[in-house]
């Protein structure tokens, strides 16, 4: 049987440089599973009865620490091969008590939705993190899930390392998002699994819909009803059994942002990203590239495994600024460092508008990204939660340092950045691209990208 303990990077920080390719990138890649659907797979297959068999499945760090956290609670869960998972589920209420504390690393995602799990099973659990998810805030699940008659017991700040003691005996709730998160979202649904009667969120903005796309392809008896101005009320009815099926993930459109970007603003670049995701609640970059002016294609558009695919190709070519909606915000909010990437190597004034989400990320990634753009050069500006860029359509200056304060996207941006730049762009440690993204430099490398550890 392959081992699964994947070991990703190296036990000091690991310096990586980034420097203009004079011939640019070209090439065709594939990119790792979608880690939002590689999470669900994982939890509800082992919440289902029988064998969930997956394929594509993200082996980052942080689905690697939910297969962890699915097996401490009692489930089977084993690595096949790449990509191919097998899970054993213990059917909805069969969780065990873990035996240890629950580390999930850096994983909001996986941190949440385990405690939307969590807080109705009758069971007592544990749950830590690293120092990013540790800064994180869990207040916005904990609240709801208490409502449910889970008890936590947090950090100040409901931070973690938090303490769980899930509902004997549940109440649903109607619930509606104070914030557009589909981790909030999909945390109440998931309690909602393990409660008798109907479980209702409201969001007013929609935000990804993989988990209720998920529990309807196992099975679960869900309604969604659509809102005025785009909104969705989406209602569960508990105590269903879901049915172990098979799952193949699609590529991460998060992950492609990367080379993609990359692709539009290297001169000389022509560069196709294979099998990617384009669930239309997480398009929102292609929908803001496409207004800058990118050259970008989809080829061979597809469905699978119920997502929407496509090959998406791009070549380098002027982009201009563009104001981007916040309305837009949930369908692109990993995606902000790298669009402003883009906007640094265009011509004229991008606003990125309706950002405060991007401060409670793995780092505060409204300061993180105008930093790094300062220090690289880029005319830049934090206007309350609005970003705005401003570039003259040449390559930015580079030259910075960045700290990439455990983000592994602020680390992938920045390495972006320093292929379109005059000098290079260095960041301070690249092992944090393994939570998401592994083998991100080695894919890099083979489009051409030439990034070259410093000592
Ligand atoms: C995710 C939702 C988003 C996103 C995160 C993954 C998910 O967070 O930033 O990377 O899988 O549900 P919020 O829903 O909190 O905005």
């Amino acid at each position: 049987m392959p081992d699964d303990r994947i070991q990703h990077g190296a036990p000091a920080a690991a310096p990586l440089a980034a420097s203009r390719p004079p011939a640019g990138l070209h090439g065709s890649v594939r990119v790792p599973g979608d880690k939002s659907i590689s999470h669900r797979a994982l939890m509800l297959g082992a919440l289902a009865v029988g064998r969930t068999e997956i394929s594509g499945l993200l082996e980052g760090e942080d689905v690697v620490a939910t297969a962890a956290a699915m097996r401490a609670l009692g489930a089977t869960v084993e690595r096949l091969g790449e990509g191919r998972w097998r899970v054993d589920g213990v059917g909805i209420g069969g969780l065990a008590e873990p035996a240890d504390v629950i580390d999930y690393g850096n994983s909001g995602t996986g941190a949440r939705l385990l405690l939307g799990i969590l807080a109705t099973h009758p069971i007592a659990s544990f749950i830590t993190g690293d120092a990013s998810l540790r800064s994180r805030p869990m207040r916005r699940v904990t609240e709801p899930l208490s409502r449910f008659g889970a008890r936590f017991a947090a950090r100040e700040g409901g931070r973690l390392p938090v303490a769980v003691t899930g509902a004997r005996d549940p109440v649903p709730i109607e619930y509606t998002l104070p914030v557009a998160s589909a981790q909030v979202k999909s945390a109440v649904l998931l309690a909602g699994l393990n409660t008798p009667g109907e479980t209702t969120v409201v969001e007013p903005q929609p935000t990804r819909d993989h988990t209720e796309r998920m529990l309807g392809h196992f099975g679960a008896n869900l309604r969604v009803e659509p809102l005025a101005q785009g909104g969705r009320r989406i209602t569960l009815v508990g105590q269903p059994e879901l049915a172990a099926a098979p799952i193949a993930v699609p590529g991460d459109i998060s992950s492609a942002a990367f080379p993609l970007v990359a692709g539009l603003v290297v001169p000389g670049s022509e560069v196709t990203v294979e099998g990617v995701g384009l669930n239309p609640s997480r398009t929102g970059l292609l929908a803001s590239l496409a207004e800058m002016g990118a050259d970008l294609a989809y080829l061979d558009e597809r469905i699978e495994g119920g997502e929407p695919v496509a090959d998406l190709r791009v070549r380098a070519g002027a982009l201009r600024g563009a104001d981007i909606p916040a309305s837009r915000a949930p369908s692109m909010i990993d995606e902000y460092p790298v669009l402003a990437v883009a906007a640094a190597c265009a011509r004229g004034r991008t606003v990125m508008r309706g950002l405060g989400e991007l401060r409670v990320k793995e780092s505060d990634r409204l300061a993180g990204t105008a930093e790094g753009l300062a220090a690289c050069g880029v005319k830049v500006a934090v206007e309350g939660d609005d970003l705005v860029v401003e570039g003259d359509g040449g390559a930015p200056a580079g030259g910075g340092l960045i700290e990439t304060r455990l983000d592994h996207r602020i680390a992938m941006a920045f390495l972006v950045l320093g292929l379109a730049t005059r000098s290079p762009v260095r960041i301070d440690d690249a092992r944090p691209i393994a939570t998401s993204f592994p083998g991100f430099t080695t894919l890099m490398n083979r489009l051409g990208a030439g990034f070259a550890a410093i000592g």
